[in-house]
């Protein structure tokens, strides 16, 4: 029996229907009201379900996080970022067969057109990665507009595999023209995650001499950032995507919405904080600041929408934080020292545990990347470089079944109808 609410609204019942999820929260279907003429109202849609989606899920309260029905620990410990890839694109884990012929067409997609790579050239050297690889996916919109139909499913997943390929050496050239280095070509000899450290790090014709530790500390950190739900930069892409906008100008704006602090930019966020307190011995001091109602300053990596008890994603990233740092003999690396001190007094603080403010994934994610020696700057890059399969992969969903374009309403608080007032009258 399907359940339905009643609002009744200027003496006026309206039936709703409850329409019912496979997990998680039901939800009430309100898209009747438009015909009675009535709005609901939720800026930052803390209660709106804006879709439907079978790709993640997040249960905030119990530290749930599923990709495609799997949970986030197993594939952290058990898969690869491709294999993850192809779970989201395709709903399944692939054979032995689908996964090597997935893995070549990445390989043979990931290399640049070499006149686009000029494209860098307008960047000066102390440019953001982020606005080059913004910039440049938005570019890639250049090479394949007229291509690319996105009402052809095949066009759709040729998209996302050039994405998913691409990404990476975009990534690891937006930072090598940051610094003045002539850019690594893609390496198909090499793992995902190697391939990208190498094209970052490695040396135009020198073997690649990535250790397979940070290499694989970083396909870590690919599959936990791989999708989360309708999140901001998400939900960006699904709202571009409904204009029927070129896909890589979609997710560019995807990429925009993630710089942000509160987002995919925290952390980097987290460790400029962390070399900002510079000493356990100030801890308390900025836990104070982060409390105080009249200083903007909150902890970076701490807190989340939805996640009201454990990230999960930061569970699996500090586990892997610490095997990195003890690998690499820097078990007393500073920063960790200090954000140990800070999640602790977080932990224990009731101003914390009333908010239900616990460390995400970005809190653990920032130090090892500092520890793997990853440049700060590159810090969201990386986020970015994982998250696009989820990105495509929503994009995708949505353009797979009908939609429409994205147009929400607001509640107008502005003036009454007024005649214009001729500049002469104004006084
Ligand atoms: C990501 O959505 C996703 O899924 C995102 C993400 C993904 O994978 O896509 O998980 C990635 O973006 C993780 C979050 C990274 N951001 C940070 O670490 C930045 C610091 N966190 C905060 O900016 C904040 O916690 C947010 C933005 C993450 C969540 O903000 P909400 O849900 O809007 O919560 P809120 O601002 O309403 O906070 C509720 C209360 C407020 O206090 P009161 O007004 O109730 O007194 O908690 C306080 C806030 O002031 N608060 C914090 C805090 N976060 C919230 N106080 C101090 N430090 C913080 N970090």
């Amino acid at each position: 029996m399907k359940q339905k609410v009643q609002i009744t609204i200027d003496g006026k019942t309206i039936d709703l229907d409850v329409l019912e999820a496979s997990e998680g929260n039901n939800v009430v279907d309100v898209r009747g009201l438009i015909s009675e003429g009535i709005f609901t109202f939720d800026p930052g849609f803390l209660s709106t379900a804006s879709c439907e989606s079978k790709i993640t899920y997040i249960d905030g309260d119990n530290g749930v996080l599923m990709y495609r029905g799997y949970p986030i620990e197993q594939l952290a410990s058990n898969s690869n970022h491709l294999e993850v890839c192809y779970l989201l694109l395709n709903g399944e884990l692939p054979t032995s067969d689908q996964y090597q012929a997935f893995e070549a067409s990445i390989k043979e997609k990931q290399f640049i057109d070499k006149n686009f790579q000029n494209i860098f050239n307008g960047f000066t050297q102390g440019a953001h990665p982020m606005s080059m690889v913004g910039a440049a996916v938005s570019g890639l919109a250049s090479l394949y507009h007229e291509e690319t139909d996105i009402a052809n499913a095949d066009d759709r997943m040729t998209t996302a595999h050039r994405l998913i390929a691409m990404i990476p050496t975009l990534a690891a050239m937006a930072y090598k023209h940051g610094r003045g280095e002539s850019f690594v070509e893609p390496d198909p000899s090499l793992g995902y995650a190697e391939n990208f450290l190498n094209m970052c790090f490695g040396e135009t014709g020198k073997p690649s001499a990535v250790s397979k530790t940070i290499a694989d500390a970083m396909d870590r950190i690919f599959i936990l950032h791989a999708d989360h739900e309708q999140n901001a930069s998400t939900s960006t892409v699904r709202m571009a995507g409904s204009t029927e906008c070129n896909p890589y100008a979609a997710i560019s704006a995807g990429i925009s919405a993630l710089w942000g602090p509160s987002h995919g930019g925290a952390n980097e966020a987290v460790l400029t904080m962390l070399q900002e307190i510079g000493d356990v011995s100030r801890v308390g001091e900025y836990v104070k600041k982060a409390k105080d109602k009249d200083d903007p300053f909150k902890l970076m990596g701490f807190g989340h929408r939805v996640y009201k008890n454990f990230d999960p994603r930061a569970t699996v990233m500090e586990e892997s934080c610490k095997a990195v740092l003890a690998e690499l003999g820097v078990e007393d690396e500073p920063l960790l020292q200090i954000a140990n001190a800070l999640e602790k007094i977080a932990r224990e603080d009731e101003y914390f545990i009333e908010r239900k403010l616990y460390p995400n994934i970005d809190f653990y994610s920032g130090i090892t990347l500092k520890a793997v020696g990853i440049p700060t700057e590159l810090f969201t890059v990386i986020f970015t470089l994982g998250r696009m399969p989820g990105w495509i992969t929503h994009w995708n969903e949505m353009l797979s079944a009908p939609y429409k374009i994205a147009r929400p309403r607001q509640l107008y608080l502005g003036e009454h109808k007024r005649d214009f007032v001729a500049m002469s009258d104004r006084g």
